[in-house]
């Protein structure tokens, strides 16, 4: 009788929600009107597109999302209008138009894309791929498919700027095929900044020419398998042949592959703290000598997290901030890592950094005298308004993990508030630039079902709980909110398939949290969207 009863629901189930004909678009557009009948994809369409260098490169884009999974053939034209599939830069699409907004309307004998930048274009493109079969996402021709499209007239745009999903590629290398992986997924729910962690205790990820051995050494550990931070340390004679890194050359081409899907790359040195790859590459970093004790780390204990107390490691993984040295290696950094991403923003890190050893350090003691330091917060913020000024020297402007707030805020620094909401409140407050990360919402290592059924971590973080993403806190002007992101970090994450098993569905709830309108926002309406 149970199953009886299971069996009744699941036909309601089944015939309340044809899926297939339903439309579902993620993230939830700004006004979407659906209208009668349905445009068809077939061979020879004509893609025409407006005389603008990156709006041909959206046709091509299309051609080819067309093409994959369907086999048809299309033909570009440029500098008309009377395709198939217009794709059209007007100036003012919209009242007060931004450069991402589009407007899209589907009907039985055309797709009309018009926007103000290629930019929206792209993003219409997004939207009608969306609008037709799952089977459009094939990596391969599939045979059989109605390739049609509902009517509908969309008017969309972003709510914020900053889109951002952090892809942490120190823990675990991902090749640079796979940051393209990652990088084509997110142009698909409209992302447009991609946060790549380059550096960490477990490795250095990015060439720098004028410090060879930060990846001749501090991109390669021992493999190891388990419980990450509980792995058996290697010995001295085991092979250090796991990792990898990205020439200048691997970067230019992800930087150009992610500008070509309208996404910026925001790198990230991790400093002071999780700096251990670049302490086994140059020991002298460090303030507590012994060259020989550092390694770069493959999973063995690290750091030890008390429960409710002050964590501390167990080697010394910060760059000293008593050491001219560490300011000459980073100006070196920052000198290459600015000429080689674009966007104008440098992640530092400054998360996590232990101050056990700087505690018992004479040159810190003696840098607190000098410079007048009350205190380790003070010592942490001296260090990162030096930073701040490299970077500034670079051209860039800075931007690091919420305890940078420790000890005082550098002048320009922008926070991306990740302990909670708290940080980015208090940055705000002080008139600076803030991303909204929180572990609460956007942590997305965290397992997502039932502990029973997941590998092991130590916090969950539910769909549900994701959706209720919310970047502006009450009270908080929003000026100051660029906008929200997303965090995978890798230390249990092995290959791409764990990989897009832990960033979906979760990061379509962060990406409607930060396209969306949030009057439009609907935990009801968004379930069988992602479904
Ligand atoms: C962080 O999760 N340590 C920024």
């Amino acid at each position: 009788m149970k199953y009886f009863g299971a069996v009744i629901w699941l036909f309601f189930v089944l015939t309340a929600f044809p899926q297939s004909n339903a439309i579902a678009i993620i993230p939830e557009p700004v006004s979407l009107v659906q209208q009668q009948g349905v445009f068809t994809l077939q061979d020879n369409i004509t893609i025409t597109v407006s005389d603008d260098n990156e709006a041909a490169k959206v046709a091509g884009y299309l051609s080819n999302a067309i093409a994959v999974p369907t086999g048809f053939t299309t033909t570009i034209k440029k500098n008309s209008a009377d395709g198939n599939i217009r794709l059209i830069i007007t100036p003012a699409p919209g009242e007060a138009p931004g450069d991402e907004d589009y407007h899209l309307v589907v009907s039985p004998g055309s797709v009309t894309i018009t926007a103000r930048k290629a930019a929206g274009l792209f993003y219409g493109v997004q939207s009608f791929l969306q609008l037709l079969p799952k089977e459009i996402a094939g990596k391969s021709v599939i045979k059989g498919v109605s390739w049609t499209a509902p009517c509908v007239e969309i008017t969309d745009h972003p709510r914020f700027g900053w889109r951002g999903l952090m892809f942490d590629v120190a823990r675990h290398f991902f090749t640079k095929e796979e940051v393209k992986q990652f990088i084509d997924d997110m142009a698909k729910y409209k992302f447009n900044l991609l946060h790549l962690h380059l550096t960490d205790d477990q490795g250095w990820r990015i060439e720098i020419k004028s410090l060879p051995r930060l990846t001749s050494v501090g991109a390669w550990n021992v493999k190891k398998t388990g419980t990450f931070n509980y792995f058996s340390p290697p010995a001295p004679d085991e092979p250090r042949d796991y990792g990898g890194f990205y020439t200048h050359d691997d970067i230019k081409e992800i930087v150009q592959y992610a500008k070509d899907r309208f996404i910026n790359i925001l790198p990230e040195v991790d400093v002071p703290g999780h700096s251990l790859a670049a302490i086994a590459s140059y020991p002298e970093l460090s303030c507590t000598p012994g060259a020989n004790q550092y390694k770069v780390n493959s999973g063995e204990p690290l750091m030890v997290w008390p429960p409710g107390g002050h964590f501390y490691g167990l080697v010394d993984n910060t760059l000293c901030p008593a050491n001219e040295k560490v300011y000459t290696f980073l100006d070196k950094v920052f000198t290459e890592v600015a000429q080689l991403f674009p966007f104008e923003y440098i992640h530092m890190g400054g998360d996590e950094t232990a101050r056990n050893f700087w505690e018992k350090s004479a040159a810190i003691k003696a840098l607190m005298k000098k410079e007048k330091l009350n205190n380790l917060d003070e010592v942490q913020s001296y260090f990162v308004k030096r930073v701040e000024k490299i970077i500034a020297s670079k051209g860039k402007k800075m931007i690091g993990w919420d305890e940078i707030l420790q000890g005082g805020l550098a002048p320009n620094a922008a926070v991306m508030s990740w302990r909670g909401i708290k940080g980015g409140i208090e940055a705000a407050k002080q008139k600076h630039e803030v991303v909204m990360s929180p572990t609460t919402f956007a942590y997305l290592d965290y397992m997502q079902g039932d502990a029973a059924i997941e590998p092991p971590v130590y916090a969950t973080l539910r769909l549900n709980k994701a959706y209720q993403f919310e970047p502006v806190p009450d009270g908080v002007d929003p000026i100051y909110i660029k906008g929200g992101q997303a965090n995978l970090w890798t230390e249990q994450v092995y290959n791409m398939r764990h990989l897009q098993y832990m960033i979906w569905p979760r990061a379509f709830a962060i990406a409607e949290s930060v396209w969306s309108p949030k009057a439009k926002k609907n935990w009801n309406s968004f379930v069988p969207r992602v479904e």
